[in-house]
């Protein structure tokens, strides 16, 4: 990687400012889904270990600028507490004399959570003077959020330009294997994007068309390709403003040899709705009055063919309509066809809340090559986009140079 890593930077005694993403779901004032709370404890272990003494920071949700007492991270500080099997305490505020006290009070091995950081409208505005304050706690930064990564916000950029600033292990490993499934995949290599619209994923598939030897589509957004092909989709949700650029897209992957995988049956409802009557019919001709829900058997078996040679498989968004269970079979037959995948020697890279769901909820997840902590921020990614809360950490010295890094922009 071309960024310093926590690995790099020298900690012991040190206030450490750790940005890290728990912007995990909720239900009943428990997490529900833990997974960004465990990615985040290596380099907590890592730096405790070290001595160092620290200072987590996270987002929960979007308040807006408003203290919501739903948005606290207590829950969060507790999963944390039963995993690390140490107490971390949660300050009542991301600021105020109470927090700059218990910063200042914490000693080599010791950690805190400060509370969520949105509370304050100034985080996302990336204020410097709260960017300042937060700077004020500690000496050196640390930035493991790899899922805000694509934010310019006070604790992701406006801080790392005021302390040396290091990527956090989850950060490294995200960015090593991403960029690993643009640079170098091994071949063929087949991205899978599902979804409800094609607007969201236009640049992704910009982008990936010209890495990738199959792309297979699905969700609502295969629709909008399916009328790009002259088919009838019914009441299907689809964006008939982005017909054109689906022409274009499959235009552009017949000329670049790119093999386009859409659906050839589908499981059609009377209502998008649990309890409705529906059934599977060819993705050609589908009646007025019905919506598109899912993948049929037979799209299934075309994705379970296309995927046979793969070596590289890229997966975002669901196949059909995840949330109800009647319409998740296709998303799941794809999450269980990515582990077998994974099994035979492919590298399966999966983002985004409803494929990972779907792997999570079938106990799938330890089958993956990696399965990536953020859903936007991996896709921006994969759009070729610099993330700005990657670009502002400390550049790796060219070999041989001199290292003793201050702030990103003053660097060695
Ligand atoms: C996410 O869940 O994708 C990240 O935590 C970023 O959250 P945001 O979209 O509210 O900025």
């Amino acid at each position: 990687m071309d960024k310093l890593s926590v690995r790099d930077a020298d900690v012991a005694g040190k206030r450490v400012f750790v940005r890290v993403d728990f912007n995990v779901p909720l239900a009943d004032g428990k997490v529900t889904d833990d997974s960004r709370i465990r990615a985040a404890i290596p380099t907590i272990n890592l730096l405790l270990a070290a001595g160092a003494r620290v200072v987590l920071a996270s987002h929960l949700g979007r308040p807006d600028g408003k203290v919501t007492d739903s948005l606290r991270l207590r829950p969060v500080g507790q999963r944390l507490t039963e995993l690390l099997r140490r107490n971390v305490p949660v300050t009542g505020d991301a600021l105020g004399v109470g927090t700059e006290d218990a910063v200042k009070r914490l000693r080599p091995g010791e950690l805190i959570l400060l509370e969520n950081l949105r509370f304050h409208a100034a985080e996302e505005k990336n204020d410097p003077e709260f960017a300042a304050k937060l700077a004020s706690y500690a000496d050196v930064y640390v930035n493991d959020a790899f899922g805000t990564a694509h934010r310019a916000h006070a604790s992701t950029v406006g801080i790392a330009k005021l302390l040396p600033a290091y990527a956090g292990l989850l950060m490294e490993r995200e960015l090593e294997m991403l960029s690993n499934l643009l640079e170098a995949p091994a071949r063929p290599f087949a991205a899978i994007l599902g979804g409800a619209k094609v607007s969201d994923k236009i640049k992704v598939i910009d982008h990936l068309l010209a890495k990738v030897d199959m792309l297979i589509l699905g969700g609502g957004m295969a629709n909008t390709f399916l009328l790009a092909q002259g088919k009838a989709i019914g009441k299907s949700l689809a964006e008939p403003d982005r017909v054109e650029e689906a022409r274009r897209i499959l235009a552009t992957a017949e000329e670049r040899g790119v093999r386009i995988v859409l659906p050839v049956d589908v499981i059609v409802a009377k209502e998008v709705t649990r309890g409705t009557e529906y059934k599977t019919l060819p993705a050609e001709k589908i009646p007025a009055s019905w919506h598109i829900v899912d993948l049929g058997k037979a799209s299934q078996d075309l994705i379970v063919e296309a995927l046979a040679e793969a070596r590289t498989v890229f997966w975002n968004g669901p196949l059909g309509v995840f949330e109800i269970p009647s319409f998740a079979h296709g998303t799941k037959a794809v999450a269980r066809m990515l582990a077998d995948a994974a099994d035979h020697g492919a590298t399966v890279v999966v983002g985004g809340g409803d494929s990972v769901a779907a792997i999570t909820q079938q106990g799938l997840a330890d089958r993956m090559t990696h399965i990536s902590t953020g859903g936007g921020a991996s896709l921006e990614f994969l759009e070729g986009r610099e993330l700005p809360g990657v670009t502002v950490l400390l550049d790796r010295p060219a070999a041989g140079a001199a290292t003793s890094p201050t702030t990103s922009e003053t660097p060695a």
